[in-house]
C-alpha cells in the first residue's frame, strides 16, 4: 500500500463571507445587518475576518458601507480584521478603520487584472509598492491575492509559471501571506497540488493560502488536495456566499460550514464553533431571502429543527 501522506494538526480558517460573500449582491446591505454578521464570526471563534474593501464605489458599490462597518463591529483581541485596497486611496480609508491586515489584489492573467483594477499586472505592482511600503511603516500586516491562479473567464488557461512570477513580485512588497485564488473555480486537484508544489519553492508553504470558489463544485477536494501538499491557511465564505463581480458566473467561495464538517472530519484543529457559524449563516441567508448554499451547513439546521 502506498504511503498516505500527512496532514496538517492545525489550519487558519479566514472567513471572507462579509467581504467577497456579500460585495456581489445587488440590494445594498444595512450596516447593521454586516455587524451583526462579522459580530456572529468573531464570536464562532475565526483568527481573521475579511470584514472591509476600500475600492472605488462606482466599481463595488456594496462595499461603500466598509467605514461604518469597521467602525461599529466589536473587535476582538487578538483576530485579524482585513480589509482590501487597491491603491493609496483604499490604503488610507483602510488606515483610518483601524484595520489589522490590508490586501492588495492582483492577477495572474493580465485580461483579469484589466477588468478588475484597471491596470496591467506590472502596472498594479507598481501602485502597490507604495502601498506596501506605508502598510508596513503602520505596522499592518500585508497580505497579496493573486486572482485567476488556476484559470481565467476572459484568457483561459494560466500557466503556474505566470502565477509564480506574481508571487515573487508579491514576496518582493513584503507580502506576510499570498492568497492563490481560484476566482472562477476551475480548478482540479492535482493542478492545485502542481501550482502549491511550484510557488512554495519560492514563497514559505505556511504562509500561503488557498481560497477557492466553488463554481465547479470542486472546491472541498481542492482543498484536501491542498492539505496534501502542506497547505495550513483556507478561505471560505459563510453559507457560501459570494462571486466576482469581474468574473460573471463565478459563485461564492466554498462555504465556511462545509469546510469545518470537513476538518472535524480530518480531527484538524481549527479552534472554530461549527454550530455558531451554521447560526451565522442562517442569519444572513435569511436576511438575503434565500437558502443558504453550504450543504454542511443546511442539514445541521435541519437536524437542529427537528431534534427541537
Ligand atoms: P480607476 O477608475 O482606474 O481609478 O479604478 P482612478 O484612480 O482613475 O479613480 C477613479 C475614481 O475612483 C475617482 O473618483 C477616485 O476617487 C475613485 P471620481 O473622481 O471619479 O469621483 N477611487 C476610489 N474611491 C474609493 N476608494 C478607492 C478608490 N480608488 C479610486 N480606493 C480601481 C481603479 C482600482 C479604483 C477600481 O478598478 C476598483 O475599485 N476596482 C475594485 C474591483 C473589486 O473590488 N473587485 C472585487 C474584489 S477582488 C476579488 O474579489 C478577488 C479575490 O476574492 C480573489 C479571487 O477570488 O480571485 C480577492
Ligand atoms: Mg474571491
Amino acid at each position: 500500500m502506498s504511503k498516505v501522506p500527512s496532514l496538517p494538526a492545525q489550519v487558519k480558517i479566514v472567513e471572507v463571507g462579509p467581504r467577497d460573500g456579500l460585495q456581489n449582491e445587488k440590494e445594498i446591505i444595512p450596516v447593521e445587518v454586516k455587524v451583526e454578521l462579522i459580530n456572529r464570526l468573531t464570536a464562532a471563534g475565526f483568527p481573521n475576518i475579511e470584514a472591509a474593501s476600500f475600492v472605488s464605489p462606482k466599481w463595488v458599490p456594496q462595499m461603500a458601507t466598509s467605514s461604518a462597518v469597521m467602525q461599529q463591529i466589536q473587535r476582538k483581541s487578538g483576530v485579524i480584521y482585513s480589509a482590501l485596497v487597491p491603491n493609496m486611496q483604499g490604503l488610507e480609508a483602510a488606515l483610518a478603520a483601524q484595520a489589522d491586515e490590508v490586501v492588495i489584489f492582483g492577477a495572474a492573467s493580465e485580461a483579469f487584472s484589466q477588468k478588475n483594477i484597471n491596470c496591467s499586472i506590472a502596472e498594479s505592482i507598481e501602485r502597490f509598492r507604495e502601498v506596501a511600503k506605508l502598510a508596513k511603516a503602520a505596522h499592518l500586516r500585508l497580505r497579496g491575492s493573486i486572482s485567476c491562479s488556476f484559470g481565467c473567464p476572459y484568457q483561459g488557461e494560466i500557466k503556474p509559471d505566470a502565477v509564480a512570477d506574481v508571487v515573487a513580485r508579491m514576496q518582493d512588497l513584503g507580502c506576510d501571506e499570498i492568497d492563490i485564488a481560484d476566482t472562477i473555480g476551475v480548478g482540479t486537484a492535482r493542478q492545485v497540488q502542481t501550482v502549491f508544489d511550484k510557488v512554495s519553492r519560492q514563497f514559505p508553504i505556511d504562509q500561503l493560502a488557498g481560497h477557492f470558489h466553488d463554481t465547479y463544485g470542486q472546491a472541498l477536494a481542492n482543498i484536501y488536495a491542498a492539505l496534501e501538499v502542506g497547505v495550513s491557511i483556507y478561505h471560505s465564505s459563510v453559507a457560501g456566499l459570494g462571486g466576482c463581480p469581474y468574473a460573471k458566473g463565478a459563485t461564492g467561495n466554498v462555504a465556511t460550514e462545509d469546510v469545518l464538517y470537513l476538518m472535524q472530519g480530518l480531527g484538524i484543529h481549527t479552534g472554530i464553533d461549527l454550530q455558531m457559524v451554521v447560526d451565522a449563516g442562517q442569519f444572513i441567508s435569511q436576511h438575503l431571502g434565500r437558502k443558504a448554499v453550504s450543504r454542511a451547513g443546511n442539514a445541521i439546521a435541519a437536524r437542529h429543527v427537528a431534534q427541537s
